[in-house]
């Protein structure tokens, strides 16, 4: 079975980059678990479900067919058939996308998925609850972290239009509701190495994985 890497921290963090950077310098596919919850509100939104009643969004959750490409020199994700890799960036997902991420049965549901897609291993995993929850048992687990000022300057250079203001406003929110929910909060594993990747490059966050995994 191969090897599994599991990667958590909050939005900004660094994770993807740095995942797709690892799988792409071991062989290894890519999971972005962040794009399946993306995915699932963008269709709960297309659909008119009220977000605001959990119950409803318990009840709709099963039904969409959420697949993810494990590329990581493309990594893809359909719904039903659409490719969603853009829509799912847009603010209105990013603005419910952790009200819809704390309801129980669309974590399980999607935790299922993970694992299913994970399978043997050979994978990088990236998310809130990689090490804690969806591969407890991954023999290398990272947290990433930078400070808020950091990575809400990541962001809002990706984003056109955004302040840092207003994208730090945005991302306090969320790491709010991901480490408060009654569900599997955003927290770091047991056995999890923390990187502050504030004062480092994207390279050295890199090399820093690549060591961990050859110890
Ligand atoms: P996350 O998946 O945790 O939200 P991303 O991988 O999307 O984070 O990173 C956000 C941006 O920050 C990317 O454009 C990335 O290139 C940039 N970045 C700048 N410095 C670093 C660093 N040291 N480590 C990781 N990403 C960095
Ligand atoms: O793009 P960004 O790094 O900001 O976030 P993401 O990784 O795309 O995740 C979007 C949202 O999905 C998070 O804010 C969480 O609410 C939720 N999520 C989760 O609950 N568990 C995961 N394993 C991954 C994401």
């Amino acid at each position: 079975t191969g090897l599994v890497v599991a990667m958590d921290g909050p939005s900004g963090s660094g994770k993807s980059s740095v995942s797709r950077g690892v799988a792409r310098a071991l062989g290894l596919r890519y999971l972005d678990t962040g794009a399946m919850y993306r995915a699932m509100t963008w269709w709960m939104l297309r659909e008119g479900v009220d977000l605001g009643d959990p119950a409803a969004v318990a009840a709709r959750c099963p039904a969409p067919v959420i697949v993810s490409g494990t590329d990581p020199d493309g990594p893809t994700i359909h719904v039903d058939g659409v490719d969603v890799a853009e829509p799912i960036r847009g603010a209105d997902v990013t603005g419910a996308v952790s009200v819809v991420a704390a309801v129980p049965e669309v974590r399980a549901r999607l935790v299922d998925l993970q694992r299913e897609v994970i399978g043997e291993g050979g994978i990088v995993v990236e998310g809130r609850d990689i090490g804690t929850v969806v591969c407890p048992e991954a023999p290398v687990k990272v947290y990433l972290t930078a400070s808020p000022e950091a990575r809400a300057r990541r962001r809002s250079a990706e984003v056109a239009g955004s302040t840092v203001e207003a994208q730090q406003e945005a991302m306090a929110k969320r790491d709010t509701l991901d480490s408060t929910r009654k569900t599997d909060p955003l927290s770091m594993a047991a056995g999890a190495v923390e990187l502050d990747t504030t004062e480092l490059t994207l390279d050295e966050v890199v090399t820093a994985v690549l060591r961990l995994v050859a110890e």
